[in-house]
């Protein structure tokens, strides 16, 4: 059965939903067709149902419709979701790694034109933010986002085959961060689907980002993991501020919503803890992986250490993980991984 999740509490009158599961099903199935969409007893009212999008149809568009594979049973994520405990994830804080020389410096001042451009495109200020607002601007975060391990990752890789080296296990890591911030993308994709302008946005962004990343990769791969390190600080407290939105009742549309089934599915999220609220629990503490990964990959040396976050170490003292059980906001230090 064909789910289609509308959050909107208003209800539906007969006639708008018999239109609703016409469009869905399409024209050619009858009233006793087996393939019924579940638009759900709740729908938006027509002006609400506009998420950020500007067209009717693709409100009423599926989201993520299942592939016609009939043989298929399951096809599994590239990358588990490393195990994250409702504790941990409540110790992740706010944090910045203060400037320590001239390539810090100019990766913060990059990160805060970006803020700058980014708060302006999403509409952004802080006493007047609302569902629909941070959608926007988590959409369009998470679609910038995926970027910089893509081709990080890819440059690496091309670079380990031209020159015949081996590249320590920097590529996964940098492949998976990008796979988790495209898993961010969709869920929150799951929750509003984007109309025109918001598409044309994030085409124009990425075709730059992609661009200026790649480059500057060439150039200097540390500045652009200091600079990555700088950009998951602001992606840490734009979801801190919205828990903390949450908490103090200012989206109430949100205390009510539901984790998306594929956020579900992605963390693993248990019975009873699967609210909207859990949900931005679990993307900041993926944030702050990004943010320490980057930070403790900016300060080491490109092309000869290996990842501590692929290693296995001799003694039992804390390192660097995949998951929460150690953390380091600013970043290793060469020093105590290497
Ligand atoms: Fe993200
Ligand atoms: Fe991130």
């Amino acid at each position: 059965m064909n789910c289609t999740r509308l959050s909107n509490p208003a209800l539906l009158s007969k006639q708008s939903a018999t239109a609703l599961l016409k469009t869905i099903n399409g024209p050619a199935l009858g009233a006793n067709a087996p393939k019924l969409a579940c638009v759900g007893l709740h729908a938006q009212s027509i002006a609400s149902r506009r998420d950020f999008s500007s067209s009717q149809r693709t409100q009423l568009k599926m989201f993520f419709p299942k592939p016609n594979a009939p043989n298929i049973k399951i096809t599994k994520a590239a990358w588990a979701h490393p195990d994250y405990s409702e504790d941990q994830m409540k110790t992740v804080t706010v944090d910045h790694r203060q400037p320590r020389d001239f390539p810090d410096r100019v990766a913060f001042a990059m990160v805060r034109v970006m803020r700058f451009g980014l708060d302006i495109a999403t509409g952004y200020s802080h006493d007047k933010m609302t569902e629909r607002k941070y959608t926007i601007r988590n959409v369009f975060l998470e679609s910038v986002a995926g970027v910089p391990g893509m081709v990080a990752g890819m440059l690496r890789h091309l670079n380990s085959m031209r020159r015949m080296k081996r590249d320590n296990g920097w590529i996964e890591t940098l492949l998976e961060e990008s796979y988790n911030e495209r898993m961010h993308l969709l869920i929150f994709l799951q929750m509003a689907k984007p109309g025109w302008f918001m598409r044309l946005m994030v085409l124009g962004a990425q075709g730059v980002f992609f661009n200026a990343m790649f480059f500057s990769y060439l150039i200097s791969p540390r500045t652009c993991h200091r600079f990555v390190g700088y950009l998951e600080e602001e992606a840490v407290l734009t979801y801190t501020r919205e828990i903390e939105d949450l908490d103090a009742g200012k989206l109430p549309h949100w205390a009510k919503t539901q984790a998306p089934e594929i956020a579900v599915n992605y963390y693993q999220m248990p019975e009873g803890k699967r609210s909207m609220r859990d949900l931005l629990f679990y993307i900041r503490a993926d944030e702050s992986k990004h943010r320490e990964v980057n930070h403790t990959l900016g300060n080491l040396k490109q092309d000869e250490d290996p990842n501590p976050y692929a290693s296995e170490y001799k003694d039992d003292k804390p390192h660097p993980r995949k998951d929460l059980k150690w953390q380091k906001p600013q970043g290793w230090d060469r020093e105590d991984c290497i």
